[in-house]
């Protein structure tokens, strides 16, 4: 189902505030609202603290969003201190249209399936240009034990894909677990349930950034045109 509102055209920017601003409706007064990672989840967190005296807390997916909602006055819980969660708010690098994604460009991707998997809905907060019809157009984020990425890599070349480890500032970069990133192009991923039950077999793989099983049921996409709700 799809339903729209439709203000003037606005920039990328400000449809990232306009989804975060969205998402608000979904947040359950009372209760700890899971929060995801990312220059959209951003804008949501800064809109969450109109309504901070409203909720208990959040449940954070990295520690850039933990600073960014402790430095709002919004109190954030470990997740071991909850048995369920309403609801997850978080982005995506790509989402098809049964709501499967590819996440992990901020490398947060562990942490965001722990918490989505806490949670009885995930709200995925996006602008048009994440829709896709078959995930894999984005480079697929891996989480990987240093000590397993030459092999993992070899894995995905098998499979008819490149893969490479993220660098940053020329060193492979640190996830807020302590593992590395590899990320994977030139795959066509068309039963994402299978691949990322697949992939997270693999030795060494702490979490591949298909998000399948923690799929989102509704999507606030960003548009030309406004926000639309597409529920899956
Ligand atoms: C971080 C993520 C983000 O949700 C994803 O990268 C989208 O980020 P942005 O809102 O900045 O486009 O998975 O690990």
């Amino acid at each position: 189902m799809t339903t729209s509102t439709s203000p003037a055209a606005l920039s990328q920017d400000q449809l990232k505030t306009l989804v975060g601003q969205a998402a608000l409706q979904y947040v359950v007064p009372g209760e700890i609202v899971g929060v995801g990672t990312g220059s959209t989840v951003n804008k949501f967190i800064d809109a969450l603290a109109s309504m901070k005296d409203q909720i208990k807390g959040a449940v954070s997916s990295s520690v850039a969003s933990t600073e960014r909602l402790l430095a709002l006055g919004i109190k954030v819980f470990d997740a071991n201190e909850v048995d369920a969660l309403s609801v997850y708010i978080d982005g995506a690098d790509e989402i098809d249209g049964k709501g499967n994604m590819v996440k992990g460009g901020g490398a947060a991707l562990t942490r965001e399936k722990i918490v989505a998997a806490l949670s009885k809905q995930f709200v995925c907060i996006a602008d048009e240009s994440k829709l896709v019809t078959t995930l894999g157009k984005f480079p697929l984020p891996v989480e990987v034990i240093p000590m397993a990425t030459k092999r993992v890599i070899a894995q995905f070349v098998a499979r008819g894909g490149s893969a490479k480890v993220r660098l940053k500032d020329g060193q492979p970069l640190v996830t807020d677990n302590g593992q590395h990133i590899v990320d994977v192009t030139g795959l066509q991923i068309t039963d994402p349930l299978a691949f990322e039950a697949e992939i997270s077999q693999w030795p060494g793989v702490v979490t591949v950034g298909v998000f399948a099983y923690q799929r989102a049921q509704v999507c606030l996409l960003g548009t030309a045109s406004g926000v639309k709700t597409l529920t899956f």
